[in-house]
């Protein structure tokens, strides 16, 4: 079975039988042109004219279909395996890669949408661009939205910091405002102290005192040869109970105030007589001293029988023995009469 020409060789047919038919004319013209019929070769009497090449050519285009499918077909690429690598594969076939400017130049494919623009894949392992979006939009890879959220880097937007014009303006403020409440606190408290103090100038300073004069009992409280210390150490005496003075029974107040340097003497029942702990001066029951620098006997307050029959004290006189004040009644309550 004869081999059917295909356009290549029925082109250069058709440029052989035209420069066959001008070499016949051209003989024919030097020859004799009117008589001498043009012989048509062989092969154009088997085939036709071109008139019918070209009809054939016209009848093999349209009956051998799309001329794309006498194209050699692309080599079938590699199918994308995530929407990640599409992407990726996108931007390395966008970018130029040493060839001719146009060929890096994107083009709008044909399948594209109004406003969308397909960069076409150049020569490379990957499938061209326009048919990985094309997969993308038939739904075979994924979604394009996710590929291209996936593929994006993470927009970090910086956090703006806060003016330091502001920042240093807003911490001197705060440290001013403490620092004037602090100032106020200060001052507060110090006006308080001067007010306290100019209200305590107001009242006078007073000694509190037992009173001079004050009742300690019946004289029967007071038996014959003891000494009672019970307002020794609120009221400064002692009350002697003794007829060891002169041998009279007599009922008497005693100060408890050392006659040396002032010191508080104190009552020693075991040894019967008074002891001054700073310089160890003597003092009999009687008051008389004995012993130690002190120079004189102890001092007596007044003592008298009140109305009402109860021995009353009076601190606001003294009596001195070594001056004969002992002999006053003022100083002595007589026990035998009471
Ligand atoms: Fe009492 Fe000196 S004060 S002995």
């Amino acid at each position: 079975m004869a081999k059917k020409p295909n356009t290549d060789d029925i082109l250069s047919k058709i440029r052989k039988q035209g420069a066959g038919n001008s070499d016949a004319a051209g003989d024919g013209s030097s020859g004799s042109t009117a008589s001498a019929p043009v012989e048509k070769p062989a092969a154009a009497a088997s085939s036709g004219g071109p008139t019918d090449i070209l009809a054939k050519i016209r009848a093999q285009g349209s009956a051998g279909g799309d001329k794309s499918a006498e194209v050699k077909p692309v080599a079938k690429k590699a199918a994308p395996k995530s929407p990640a690598d599409i992407m990726a594969a996108i931007r390395s076939q966008g970018a130029p890669s040493g060839g001719a400017v146009s060929a890096a130049k994107p083009q709008v494919a044909s399948g594209a949408s109004k406003g969308e623009t397909v960069v076409a894949a150049p020569a490379g392992d990957l499938p061209p661009v326009d048919e990985m979006l094309r997969q993308l939009k038939t739904g075979k890879v994924g979604s394009v939205a996710a590929g291209v959220a996936s593929s994006r880097p993470e927009l970090k937007v910086p956090v703006k910091p806060a003016r330091k014009s502001a920042v240093v303006a807003a911490s001197g403020r705060r440290g001013f405002l403490s620092w004037f409440a602090m100032a106020w606190a200060l001052l507060a408290v110090t006006s308080g102290a001067w007010v306290l103090g100019i209200a305590r100038f107001m009242f006078p300073n007073v000694l509190v005192e037992p009173p001079s004069q004050f009742k300690v009992g019946s004289p029967s409280d007071y038996p014959l040869g003891t000494v009672s210390t019970k307002y020794t150490a609120s009221n400064g005496i002692w009350l002697v109970h003794t007829d060891q003075y002169e041998g009279k029974n007599l009922i008497y107040a005693l100060a408890s105030v050392c006659t040396h340097l002032g010191c508080t003497p104190s009552w020693l029942e075991g040894e019967q007589k008074f002891k001054c702990p700073c310089h160890g001066s003597g003092f009999y029951m009687t008051g008389i001293n004995f012993e130690g620098p002190a120079p004189r006997p102890l001092e007596r307050v007044g003592l008298s029988v009140a109305p009402d029959g109860m021995l009353e004290v009076d601190k606001s006189v003294k009596f001195q023995e070594e001056k004969g004040q002992w002999d006053d009644a003022k100083s002595f309550v007589d026990a035998s009469l009471v």
